[in-house]
């Protein structure tokens, strides 16, 4: 039924996995969510707020994923069953359905940022941006650049952890730091500039007390660092017992952050250089793809080169970052069912393709998934984790983060089981229990109409 250690596949080398998890990190979360969150949620506050619960939570939920897929050596219902019991292999099921149900509208999205790169270099950017992006994202041609994406992610997850992902993130993420540092330098030389980097880098004191904040600034913690959906577990899985956990998260956290920040530094001084304030806070999801697009129209040639590097960044964020979900779901297929890589791969990517036609022809259904399984869901799973490691099985989580970890970080792993015991599970507890709130109202004002 299930493949043994000994047959299962390996990442070859260190920074391979180092480069396939911050992969899954820097996607969509980082240049288009989190700049649109700070905006929405109190400017730099969220990002103060951001980097403390990222310290507290997220790293220590990260190397929870880390400890016991390494420990598990399976998908993550087969290592939650093996390490803690048929009752916890079950939330394994739901993680499945999380990575399924995120994958379905991500796709989506990445789809939008493949069509605007590609009209970039066709006949640059719509005058009309707002009505470019109705026209972008609904109908059929939203469906067919979303099922375009789902193939070219089926192809890298069906090419296997080494020859698919690591290869993929190896080449992909090294040009994606390069394209945004770019992307930002040419930012600073907008006139106007410093009027965003004073929104972004200038914390006001009461927003730093605003619940809102801290709220939002946790659903990005784990939207964007991929965690509570057994992604980081997955990955982890495929590791020799020689990596060094703690400082790989650490490491895979700060990439993540970097990211995000630099597209801050990209997006807001476009946004204040070219005016665009209001057509950010006025719409949710397309805020990005209205605000920047028509930034670059106005620069005529140089913004149609600009443009096409800041959607190929937003491409491969994407890419690497579907993989991950995908590899879930196939990788728990394989384990659960005994199937091949490639049938797992083939026919669960095909069936979220066509889940996904439903947020492909609908941008309200694609916000509403977006709520409950990008936020809601993976606050409760992150919850089920912090428990499972802090108090189910501490004793092993302890003996996987002292193996490789250097002397200076098996220092630190009392400290860290402290924290995971402690401090996160009760956090996250009462930030889960915002979110379901706010979801379940979310939802009843949906289909009230
Ligand atoms: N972390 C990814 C991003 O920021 C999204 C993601 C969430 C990927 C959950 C995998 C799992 O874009």
């Amino acid at each position: 039924m299930t493949a043994g250690s000994a047959t299962r596949e390996l990442f070859g080398t260190k920074i391979g996995f180092l480069l396939a998890a911050a992969g899954s990190a820097v996607g969509l979360g980082n240049m288009w969510r989190f700049p649109y969150q700070v905006s929405e949620g109190g400017g730099a506050a969220l990002v103060v707020v951001y980097i403390g619960l990222m310290l507290v939570i997220g790293i220590p939920l990260m190397l929870a994923e880390f400890a016991i897929g390494r420990r598990g050596q399976r998908a993550p219902a087969g290592s939650l069953r093996k390490l803690g019991g048929p009752a916890w292999g079950r939330l394994g099921y739901l993680f499945v359905l999380v990575g399924f149900a995120i994958l379905s509208y991500y796709s989506v999205i990445a789809g939008w940022t493949v069509r605007y790169g590609i009209e970039a270099v066709q006949h640059g950017f719509a005058s009309s941006a707002a009505d470019h992006f109705t026209e972008v994202a609904s109908g059929l041609d939203a469906v067919a650049y979303h099922v375009a994406f789902m193939a070219a992610t089926i192809a890298i997850v069906i090419g296997g952890v080494k020859g698919g992902i690591e290869r993929a993130s190896l080449v992909l993420m090294p040009l994606l730091f390069i394209l945004v540092i770019g992307l930002a330098a040419w930012a600073s030389s907008l006139p106007g500039a410093a009027a965003g980097y004073a929104v972004y880098l200038m914390p006001e004191v009461e927003e730093l007390l605003n619940p809102s904040v801290w709220r939002a600034a946790a659903g990005q913690v784990f939207f964007s660092l991929s965690l509570g959906m057994g992604g980081m577990l997955t990955f982890a899985s495929y590791l020799r017992r020689d990596q060094n956990l703690p400082e790989s998260a650490t490491a895979v956290s700060f990439t993540d952050f970097g990211v995000a920040f630099f597209a801050g530094l990209l997006v807001f001084p476009v946004i204040y250089s070219f005016g665009l304030q209001g057509a950010v806070s006025g719409s949710t999801i397309g805020a990005l793809f209205i605000a920047v697009p028509s930034a670059f129209e106005s620069m005529g040639a140089g913004g149609r080169i600009v443009g096409l590097f800041f959607f190929l960044v937003l491409a491969l964020g994407a890419i690497t970052s579907t993989i991950s979900l995908l590899e879930v779901v196939t990788a728990s297929v394989m384990d659960e069912f005994g199937w091949s890589r490639r049938k797992a791969a083939l026919l669960t990517g095909t069936a979220i393709t066509l889940v996904g036609i439903v947020p492909a022809m609908d941008l309200d259904a694609l916000g509403l998934i977006d709520k409950i399984a990008g936020e809601m869901l993976l606050l409760v799973g992150g919850l089920a984790l912090a428990l499972f490691a802090g108090w189910r099985i501490p004793a092993g989580i302890r003996d996987e983060l002292l193996a490789g970890a250097s002397p200076f970080w098996q220092r630190q792993v009392p400290r860290i089981l402290f924290v995971m015991r402690y401090v996160m599970p009760p956090l996250v507890a009462v930030l889960a229990f915002f979110s379901v709130r706010e979801t379940v109202a979310a939802v009843v004002a949906f289909f009230s109409g």
